[in-house]
């Protein structure tokens, strides 16, 4: 028996072998990979890192092997642009997992497809078009004055202790996300058990890391995983939906308008599920709480790192907004400084660094390498937008630059894409830079910010992830600027 299976065996492997080099045949270079792991071994924590350091040996598009998954990332414009616009149909699928993306019923892991479009579209209509953003406009003005106004109170009680950034962001972030999406801002017992959720969700496999690309890993990771562990989740993260969402249904009809008022009519007709339902919802909230927040911080540090544009923007700020009052989005196209600050944080710090993951629905040729169907595709957006044949002095902080010429972050122009471009470009780009421009300007108008350590000390690291937070929380030491009265006249406002 034993005799039998060896030259079996062989035969087997010899042809697995001849098949694979036949497949791998012409796709781009890469760090030669070990059998079964692949360059799992090789690669840091931050995945950016070692993709830019593989990028300098083999060439702007090169060939990871996660585990057996074969992935291609590429680093220039030039071949952003095959990928995002020239390749696009073929591109536009997503890689994921299937327990934790709901096998893309959703809108964010949902295959290109008749079913994406018509999600695509009613979230476009709903949430993103110009008369809807025009629509919240109060909503975020509110929220965002919100915020001023607990820093504020935190100042009165001790204003030598240091303002820990990311709490006042990610509140208000997630407050105006729920309100757009659900129409109200979720209760403190809601937001904690929201928060909670979504942390363990990235602690357990099948979050999009490491080992949900190499298959056989996933397999062995399950025997210790047990499916179990994932059914508890989605039960806990279902009970969740039901009681902070579905439970309301009939307060939807009185309640301003909202997507899940649109999406509980559809669901009603039988067009939608309740788990598309769900899963457009965890979208939302999910994709925009955090990615704004953590472009403010990011963008507070470099601030706090270079006072002189600290200066330069709180001198716009009043020449134009003055001192007796608080800014407004529609201040916004007189602010051309602060729009700057912005675009520069976005440019070195793009909050996904590698959007978010694609897939080849069939084989095409970029950069004039083969990328076989099934192949996931990275677009290594934070290399982009330091890339010293774009930008000069890339890695600088210079908002200045933006001012020299009219750049489009939105998806427009390739050596910046914090929204990525094409079909699946960001749909929240435009509602994002309004969110952010209006929180950033507000913290700096009525705030003067220093760093609590010297400023060279400030950790400009990042935490590993497919979101990008600083590894550091930032904090600052503020003080107020304006008159007493206004923030007491804005108290009064808003209690
Ligand atoms: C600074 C803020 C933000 C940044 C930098 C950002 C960036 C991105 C990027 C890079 C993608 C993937 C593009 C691709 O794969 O080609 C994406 C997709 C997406 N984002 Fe954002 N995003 C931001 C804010 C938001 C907000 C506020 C929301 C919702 C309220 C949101 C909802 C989505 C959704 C639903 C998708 C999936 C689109 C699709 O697959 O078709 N994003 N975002």
């Amino acid at each position: 028996m034993v005799l039998l299976l060896i030259p079996l065996a062989t035969i087997i492997i010899t042809v697995f072998m001849l098949y694979q080099r036949r497949w791998r045949s012409n796709i781009p270079p890469g760090p030669p990979p070990r059998f079964l792991i692949g360059n799992l071994n090789q690669l840091k924590p931050l995945w950016t890192h070692s993709f830019s350091e593989w990028s300098k040996t083999y060439g702007p598009i090169i060939s990871v092997w996660l585990g057996t998954q074969l992935a291609v990332v590429v680093s220039t414009s030039d071949l952003a642009r095959q990928v995002l616009r020239d390749k696009d149909y073929q591109l536009s699928n997503r890689h994921r997992t299937a327990r934790m993306t709901q096998n893309g019923s959703d809108l964010i892991w949902s295959d290109y497809g008749p079913h994406y479009v018509k999600l695509r579209k009613l979230c476009t209509l709903e949430l993103f078009s110009t008369k809807s953003i025009e629509c919240f406009t109060f909503m975020r003005e509110m929220e965002v004055r919100s915020m001023v106004m607990s820093i504020f109170k935190d100042l009165v009680i001790d204003d030598q202790k240091p303002v820990m950034l990311r709490n006042y962001l990610g509140s208000v972030a997630l407050n105006i996300v729920s309100k757009l999406v659900i129409g109200k801002k979720l209760e403190p017992k809601e937001g904690k058990e929201f928060k909670s959720i979504v942390e363990k969700e990235t602690r357990l496999p099948g979050a999009m890391k490491l080992l949900d690309h190499a298959l056989w890993l996933k397999r062995v990771s399950s025997w210790f995983t047990s499916d179990k562990v994932f059914l508890k989740h989605m039960a806990r993260r279902r009970h969740w939906f039901r009681q902070a969402v579905m439970d309301q249904e009939e307060e939807y009809g009185e309640r301003e308008k909202c997507l899940v008022h649109s999406l509980l009519v559809l669901k009603q007709r039988n067009e939608l599920s309740e788990e598309t339902v769900m899963g457009l919802v965890w979208n939302m909230l999910t994709a925009g709480a955090d990615t704004t927040a953590i472009t403010i911080e990011w963008a507070m540090a470099e601030i706090l790192r270079n006072p002189a544009v600290q200066g330069k923007v709180q001198h716009e700020l009043d020449s134009v907004v003055g001192t007796k009052r608080l800014m407004y989005e529609s201040d916004i196209p007189k602010l051309p400084y602060l729009q700057c600050i912005v675009k520069e944080s976005l440019r070195l710090h793009p909050p996904t660094p590698l959007m978010l993951p694609h897939k080849a629905s069939e084989s095409v040729h970029i950069g004039g390498y083969k990328v076989p169907k099934g192949t996931t595709v990275y677009v290594n957006v934070q290399a982009i937008g330091r890339d010293p044949t774009n930008w000069r002095n890339p890695n600088e902080f210079r908002p200045e630059r933006f001012l020299l010429e009219e750049t489009d972050v939105k998806g427009q122009d390739f050596r910046v894409l914090p929204f990525g471009s094409g079909r699946r470009v960001c749909p929240a780009a435009q509602l994002s830079m309004n969110l952010i421009t209006l929180a950033l300007g507000n913290l700096l108008h009525c705030f003067s910010w220093t760093s609590s350590t010297p400023r060279e000390d400030i950790d400009m690291l990042e935490k590993p992830g497919l979101v990008c937070y600083m590894k550091t929380p930032l904090q600052g030491l503020a003080s107020s600027r304006l008159s007493q009265e206004l923030y007491l006249e804005l108290y009064a406002k808003i209690d």
